[in-house]
């Protein structure tokens, strides 16, 4: 393919010296000289192990060159990659100046170029919106009816500094956004040869993907040294500790409790979260984040009852299928949807509440306290036969049991799994 990419910085000089590797027609662009220079002369602008040697054997094949300026090459692409720099603004937000000013000048481009169909990539992290609300708009206004000429595609980079080029061809995955999130045939052919799962989706999914996987692993590197100052502080062997933690693939380092759905309860997590900070802060550990997870755990019970209640009228029939704090479980101890019952009668609904686990008679110890403390749980227990008989306005799936039921029920919502 011939492939242009705009902008020759850490992204934008791996993409094309991989890519001319794989003997696809490169043209890099940046405005800095020195960069172009430097490719020019088969050398390497940045320092990343394995580029040099790339760009190296690219220029003396001929596979690779650069510019300064947007040259006809350019509009001669099949596929033009943008990864020229979002760096953060006085506000915290990304600046978008030279995403919008590239996206002009590729539009300019193609208007001085009527050739055919052109795909252009987005590489740069962008926030979620901003192909619709910046770039397309600027494509349209200049180009008007001919925008339908240019595809843009969302692909952003997963690759790290230091291990780009190998990065670069086993990616942890390939997500690509497009504005119906079907393929992109110069896309696929771009991947081809590349094993790694292809995620297609809408742009703002797509547009979000690096902002998550970012924000992810700083949550984790901020939590290890969090702990690692608790067991500093404590006397305790944080390198012990971290293989110990790391060990566990099943509950640790996983999958599990990382679904977006139903905010955390029950006998252990709220008890030994609010201990751990007691912990630290007679430790002087300065646990900033493990000091927050229950005030956001509190946010996210409160983000939950708006989400289901949304548009129900005052005084209509809900339903809680569950109230224990997880499935298969009697134990009422810290249940988030005990919060979720008390919200939802507190607004005026009118509840009752279903869980084939808990049977009053039957509780004992703490459960039975629970009980006291929240005695309208009690009162509103019903059981299957009416759960099954009545109409409800909306029926709360704590349990994501509810299809088992025969319910008559106008909406039903999994709050364990934001849709
Ligand atoms: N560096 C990384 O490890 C990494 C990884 C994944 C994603 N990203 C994202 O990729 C994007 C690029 O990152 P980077 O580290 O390569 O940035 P960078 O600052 O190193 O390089 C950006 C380049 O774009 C050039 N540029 C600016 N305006 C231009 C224009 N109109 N035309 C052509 N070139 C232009 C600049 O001169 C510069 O050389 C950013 O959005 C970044 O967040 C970076």
């Amino acid at each position: 393919m011939k492939i242009a990419i705009m902008g020759l910085g850490y992204v934008g000089i791996t993409a094309a010296a991989c890519l001319a590797s794989q003997g696809h027609e490169v043209i890099g662009i940046d405005p800095n000289e020195t960069k172009v220079n430097a490719i020019l002369d088969g050398r390497s602008p940045i320092t990343e192990p394995g580029i040099e040697e790339l760009i190296s054997r690219a220029r003396k094949n001929n596979s690779i060159t650069a510019s300064t300026a947007l040259v006809e090459k350019v509009a001669e692409s099949d596929l033009v990659i943008v990864c020229v720099g979002t760096p953060s603004a006085v506000d915290g937000s990304h600046n978008m100046t030279h995403i919008a000013e590239v996206s002009r000048q590729l539009a300019e481009l193609v208007k001085a170029h009527p050739t055919n169909k052109i795909t252009v990539a987005y590489r740069s992290t962008i926030r979620p919106g901003t192909i619709e609300e910046l770039i397309q708009p600027i494509f349209e206004g200049i180009l008007r009816e001919d925008a339908k000429r240019v595809d843009l595609v969302y692909n952003p980079e997963f690759l790290r500094e230091s291990s780009a080029v190998n990065d670069f061809f086993a990616p942890p995955k390939i997500v690509i956004g497009t504005r119906t999130g079907e393929p992109s045939r110069v896309l696929d052919e771009l991947h081809e040869g590349i094993d790694a799962p292809v995620f297609y989706v809408k742009y703002r999914e797509s547009e979000l993907t690096k902002f998550v996987d970012n924000t992810f692993h700083a949550v984790k590197t901020v939590f290890a040294n969090e702990i690692g100052r608790l067991c500093v502080k404590l006397g305790i062997s944080a390198s012990e500790i971290h293989r110990i933690f790391i060990s566990d693939t099943k509950l640790n380092v996983s999958p599990y409790y990382l679904r977006p759905g139903g905010a955390f309860g029950g006998s252990c997590l709220p008890k030994d979260v609010r201990a751990l900070q007691h912990v630290s802060r007679s430790t002087g550990g300065y646990t900033h984040m493990i000091d927050s997870l229950i005030a956001s755990n509190e946010a996210h019970k409160a983000f939950l009852f708006d989400h289901v209640t949304r548009g129900l009228e005052h005084g209509a029939r809900v339903l809680m299928l569950g109230i224990a704090f997880k499935d298969n479980s009697d134990d009422l101890r810290e249940s988030p949807n005990i919060d979720m019952a008390r919200m939802l009668i507190t607004a005026g609904y009118r509840l009752s509440i279903f869980d084939p686990n808990v049977e009053p008679q039957n509780l004992m110890g703490q459960n039975l306290g629970v009980l006291s403390n929240s005695p309208f749980v009690r009162d509103l227990l019903v059981d299957r036969s009416i759960t099954e008989s009545t109409v409800w306005d909306l029926v709360i799936d704590a349990r994501g049991t509810a299809s088992t039921y025969r319910l008559n029920a106008k909406t039903v919502i999994d709050i364990n799994r934001l849709a």
